[in-house]
């Protein structure tokens, strides 16, 4: 069955004018979805709703908010009222990479904010009318970062174990409900992500195309709750099982300390 048969003709992708979210929005307009797109870049959504109006014969509605900000969130929850959204994608987020105590508190508010109240409280605003329907999903963007601690992106890490554990929660909490939630975590993928995290090279996982990791998750939409894209990543989320919560922490933050003193020779190069 289609994607509109089973969950409706709206979806609402957070996060749409860049990266993921613009692979979702691009795959869920070819799929006959309409839209509502949601990011802070308005010129990129207003662009990327008029081609999808254009090569998709879908509507296309662009809401240009702050999720960090209440005011932001009151925008979202309103478009979201005016049509009946069925396919919820969560998954706006934003990462930080340095030593902690580096962080400002702005920085960590903000990240707080954004990777994990926002999707908390979007769920929150969306999820009754899918209960009442008895039809509807929800996507949610986690990362391989939150299965383990993650030193030198320790914030970014523990906003993404969030998502991973309210994902997997609400899967069980709506299982009988009619409601999908399928949480994703993918590993590193060729987006703007790096470059805003102030980290660059892959990691042993490879780095993915996002229009990969999009398909992979809309395949795995109401067949399984957790998606971790790429078999390498699946190694690597299991590694914690097998290992000491401590020897898991040395060794990814062996990894991204690699990766960090990488970042910094490329710049100074
Ligand atoms: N790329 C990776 O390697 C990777 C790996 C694992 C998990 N993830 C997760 O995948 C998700 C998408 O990331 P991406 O890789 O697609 O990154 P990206 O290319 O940087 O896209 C991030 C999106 O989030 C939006 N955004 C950022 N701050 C926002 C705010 N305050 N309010 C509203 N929207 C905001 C950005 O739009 P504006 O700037 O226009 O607001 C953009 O559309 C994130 O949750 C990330 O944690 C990414």
């Amino acid at each position: 069955m289609d994607l509109r048969s089973r969950y409706g003709s709206w979806a609402l992708v957070t996060g749409a004018s860049a990266g993921l979210g613009e692979c979702f929005a691009r795959e869920l307009g070819r799929q006959g979805m309409n839209l509502i797109l949601v990011a802070r870049r308005a010129e990129r959504l207003e662009r990327l709703a008029a081609d999808l109006r254009r090569e998709c014969r879908i509507e296309a509605i662009p809401v240009a908010a702050d999720l960090t900000e209440e005011e932001g969130l009151q925008a979202l929850i309103r478009a979201a009222a005016e049509h009946e959204v069925g396919l919820l994608v969560n998954n706006a987020g934003f990462g930080w990479s340095g030593a902690f105590v580096e962080q400002t508190d702005e920085s960590i508010r903000r990240m707080v904010r954004l990777n994990c109240e926002a999707p908390a409280r979007i769920a929150r605003a969306l999820l009754p009318n899918m209960v009442r329907q008895s039809r509807g999903a929800m996507i949610l963007i986690a990362s391989v970062a939150g299965h383990m601690p993650t030193p030198w992106i320790s914030l970014y890490g523990a906003s993404k174990a969030f998502d991973l554990h309210l994902g997997e929660g609400l899967a069980v909490e709506l299982r009988s409900s009619g409601v999908d939630v399928l949480t994703v975590s993918p590993g590193h993928t060729r987006t703007e992500f790096h470059g805003a995290a102030g980290v660059s090279g892959s990691t042993i996982g490879g780095s993915a195309k996002p229009e990969d990791v999009v398909l992979d998750a809309l395949l795995a939409l109401g067949r399984k709750e957790l998606r971790v894209h790429r078999a390498l990543n699946r190694l690597l989320c299991w590694i914690p099982r097998i290992t000491t919560r401590r020897a898991m922490a040395s060794l990814s933050g062996a990894m991204l300390a690699r990766r960090l003193r990488r970042t910094h020779a490329e710049r100074e190069a």
